[in-house]
């Protein structure tokens, strides 16, 4: 039966963690995975989260099975989050919020159920984009093919390019939007990008698939939610992946969400139904422990306001590390202007480094990083921070 299993190769991104933890060097740093790392370079353990869960612990509640689509007060905390306190598509009862296994989770969900809908079978993506959006709408069943977005020679935007290649493809494909802090270049759309291609798609009827993994780490949170709005009020169907894992820093808890805007109260319905399916057949129901820390803080005032400012720390942290990398590789003499990576927003940065670069980095410095360049910003620390810019300007000679 196995004879003819190959060897998968390595996860381009997970599979660096595994070669990190098997690295033997002291020194070793791990600038691949987007997690976000504190000071200490240790993953924070929330205050708002620990507060959580104490009352969780006192409660001693039981673990029976959640409703297939998860707690209803997490739903309807994460629909607030994403379309908005006052949202109208809410108030009108026009969305389906299921709870998923992380984004990644939302995302499949989200690709078997459109699977069964009436699409191009193409799925659209950015180029690059995140390396798991490829395999996984590829291994749902679709032709996944990239539209143009990030421009090497100004490390910015193609937006003309990216206005053509939506144009360009055919009638009702599924096109996946960084709704922000796109991973992995850090380059986002403005406003004013955001209605163009809201434009486009409209005409194209195309149907949206916003992937929102990082909600807070660009602007703050009402901000970055920007996107999902624009297109709730454009009166377009489309679907939203979130997550939890870096916003509550709360990977392995895998606390997601699939959001599903109809057209009406009762498509809402008809599609809940079918979303339950699609959950009830891959796993049942999801599992109770971090949806449940994660409704308790985001529907307790206190601990919302507590969330939040920690939420906000991280993302100025975050924003620091960026200002010292760029100075310190200017002051450094690096051969190249690295400003750019000020510009960027979320967890990475898109550093232009080549293959070759980033090899050299992880060979004769033990730096890790994704090959294509992408570093993740969030993992850097006063204590690190040296020996990568020294690195790095070594690398680019
Ligand atoms: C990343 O891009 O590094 C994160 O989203 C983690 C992952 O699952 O790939």
């Amino acid at each position: 039966l196995f004879t003819p299993v190959e060897m998968a190769p390595r996860d381009p991104i997970l599979g660096l963690n595994e070669a990190f933890n098997a690295d033997p060097r002291k020194e070793k740093i791990n600038l691949g995975v987007g997690v976000y790392f504190d000071e200490d370079g240790k993953i924070p353990l929330l205050k708002a989260v620990a507060r959580a869960e104490e009352f969780r612990q006192q409660a001693m509640a039981p673990r029976g099975y959640l409703p297939i689509e998860g707690i209803a007060a997490y739903d309807n905390a994460v629909q607030k989050l994403l379309f908005g306190q006052d949202s109208d598509v809410i108030q009108q009862q026009r969305i389906v919020t299921a709870q998923s296994i992380g984004g990644t989770g939302a995302l499949k969900l989200g690709a078997d159920f459109l699977k069964t809908l009436d699409t191009s079978g193409i799925v659209a993506i950015s180029n690059p984009s995140w390396e798991n959006h490829r395999a996984l709408f590829t291994n749902a069943g679709y032709e996944v093919q990239d539209y143009r977005y990030y421009e090497p020679s100004t490390n910015g935007l193609d937006f003309l390019g990216m206005l053509e290649d939506l144009q360009a493809l055919p009638p009702s494909s599924v096109v996946i939007l960084h709704a922000c802090c796109h991973n992995p270049t850090g380059v986002d759309l403005t406003v004013e990008n955001w209605h163009e291609i809201i434009k486009i798609i409209q005409t194209k009827q195309h149907i949206p698939f916003l992937d929102i993994a990082y909600q807070g780490f660009g602007q703050g949170i009402e901000e970055d939610a920007a996107a999902v709005r624009l297109f709730a009020e454009s009166g377009m169907v489309f679907f939203v992946s979130s997550s939890f894992s870096k916003s509550f820093s709360f990977y392995g808890e895998r606390v997601g969400a699939l959001s599903i805007v109809t057209q009406t109260t009762e498509e809402a319905q008809r599609v809940l139904s079918q979303v339950k399916r699609v959950i009830r057949t891959n796993y049942s129901n999801p599992p109770t422990h971090g949806a449940t820390i994660v409704n308790m803080v985001l529907n307790n005032p206190e601990l919302n306001a507590l969330w939040q400012e920690e939420l906000a720390s991280m993302r100025k942290r975050i924003q620091q590390m960026r200002t010292l990398m760029v100075q310190q590789l200017k002051n450094k003499g690096a051969n190249k202007d690295f400003g750019f990576i000020i510009e960027q927003h979320g967890m990475f940065s898109y550093t232009g480094l080549t293959a070759a670069q980033v090899e050299r980095l992880r060979e004769e410095f033990a730096i890790y990083a994704v090959s294509t360049g992408r570093i993740c910003v969030a993992a850097l620390n006063m204590k690190n921070i040296d020996a990568v810019t020294d690195a790095i300007v070594e690398v680019c000679k």
